[in-house]
């Protein structure tokens, strides 16, 4: 589909040419295996077929290829601007992506710890070094990978892709960029250099928090026939129910996503103005009671791309239309953060993130790696002021006001 047409109608229309029967919704295929023509003069062995021959309608074993997720991965093509295949979860994404590559070296943040664990998993095979993300690019050699996660786990502050990008390049190395946090709409890796785009389609492609899934996007055609290849004996695909799912979920992506930021950097904005009230005598009678001082006896910090202070105007440019949904606060103790979440009403403690309703996370409670007054909060599509008068009256029971 012509890159001229806008995200929401990729998201309803790129799949168009796949459309074989006439309903408007499209059909759960649940088959693992399908028939073989009936014309012998059809039958053409696998092997004996060109990448370009391949029929996108035409299926043979579900490990290899299905109808519901062939739709997901050409809607994904669309909106990623690069070819896209989908995996049975993040991590399983990221693992293709790594036995594409085989790096001797990787160089990465402390970003999603599940993502360590995938490396770990390397380092055990192949020896694969792990080299801090600010390492000097002489430490990098050809081949080696930057992993870059923007924004990123869990605080939802942003990194400058392109300098990532002609970091690794100056060495012959790639940049992986992990965009979980920054859907299409929000950030597009690939015009800043990244050689791999990788998302948890968990998050913003499902929307829901009722499918797993990975995705990967590159441009390099002999990388996708490859990683094409690999996925068949990896046997890391999706399940075919939550292809259907994240199909129907993409359809309202944009909307999502629009509707998702602004919620997320009004609240930020609210914290962070609060936070940095000046003169607030706390003890004082009027004051105790002011919003700005409530927020200030409970809160020590908040992280948000929106409120990241940067070199250069890199942010603006790389996100122009917003911020991922995701923030962080830093509680002034660990028994507030603990405490925080059994205090609110619309927002369910839990991990994970992106779906449509607001989740929160004690994220100490699966991330042994962060501060344990961190609570990390996935803003959903819930009224943003319903949100804030949710999270003062909480902040107001520590304030014992
Ligand atoms: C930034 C990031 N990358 C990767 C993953 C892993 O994705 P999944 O849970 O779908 O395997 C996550 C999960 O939270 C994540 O936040």
């Amino acid at each position: 589909m012509s890159g001229s047409v806008g995200n929401s109608t990729q998201s309803l229309h790129a799949d168009d040419v796949l459309n074989v029967v006439s309903d408007v919704a499209p059909p759960m295929h649940l088959s693992t295996t399908f028939r073989y023509s009936k014309d012998p003069a059809a039958l053409v062995p696998f092997a004996d077929l060109s990448d370009t021959q391949i029929d996108p309608n035409t299926h043979v074993y579900s490990r290899v290829s299905a109808p519901n997720q062939t739709r997901f991965e050409t809607i994904l093509s669309s909106l990623l601007k690069g070819s896209a295949l989908s995996y049975s979860s993040g991590l399983s994404s990221l693992h293709a992506a790594l036995t594409l590559l085989n790096p001797r070296r990787i160089s990465v943040g402390e970003g999603y710890h599940g993502c360590h664990g995938v490396i770990a998993l390397f380092t055990r095979l192949t020896g694969l070094k792990k080299l801090p993300l600010e390492c000097e690019a002489n430490d990098l050699e050809a081949g080696d990978v930057i992993l870059l996660e923007t924004p990123v786990n869990p605080q939802g502050t942003a990194f400058d892709i392109a300098s990532f990008a002609e970091k690794a390049h100056s060495r012959g190395a790639y940049l992986i960029v992990d965009s979980t946090f920054a859907p299409p709409g929000l950030q597009d890796p690939f015009l800043w250099g990244a050689d791999i785009v990788m998302h948890s389609g968990t998050k913003y492609f499902g929307g829901h928090s009722d499918a797993l899934c990975g995705v990967l996007a590159t441009r390099n055609k002999e990388w996708y026939s490859q990683l094409f290849e690999d996925r068949i004996f990896l046997g890391s695909l999706m399940g075919n129910m939550e292809s259907w799912l994240c199909v129907r979920s993409l359809r309202t992506l944009e909307v999502r996503i629009q509707r998702q930021s602004e919620n997320a950097t009004r609240i930020v904005k609210w914290l962070h103005s609060a936070l940095n009230k000046r003169n607030l005598q706390s003890g004082s009678e009027s004051n105790s009671a002011s919003e700005e001082a409530v927020i200030q006896a409970a809160v020590a910090d908040v992280y948000h791309a929106s409120v990241q202070v940067t070199e250069g105007d890199w942010l603006s440019k790389q996100m122009p239309n917003g911020f991922g949904p995701v923030f962080s606060i830093s509680m002034k103790n660990e028994e507030f953060a603990k405490a925080l979440p059994s205090k609110l009403h619309f927002f369910q403690h839990a991990t994970s993130l992106g779906g449509v309703e607001t989740l929160i996370e004690w994220r100490t409670m699966s991330d042994p790696s962060v501060d344990r007054k961190l609570l990390r909060i996935s803003v959903g599509l819930e009224n943003w002021e319903d949100l804030k008068g949710d999270l003062l009256g909480a902040f107001r029971q520590f304030a014992g006001v």
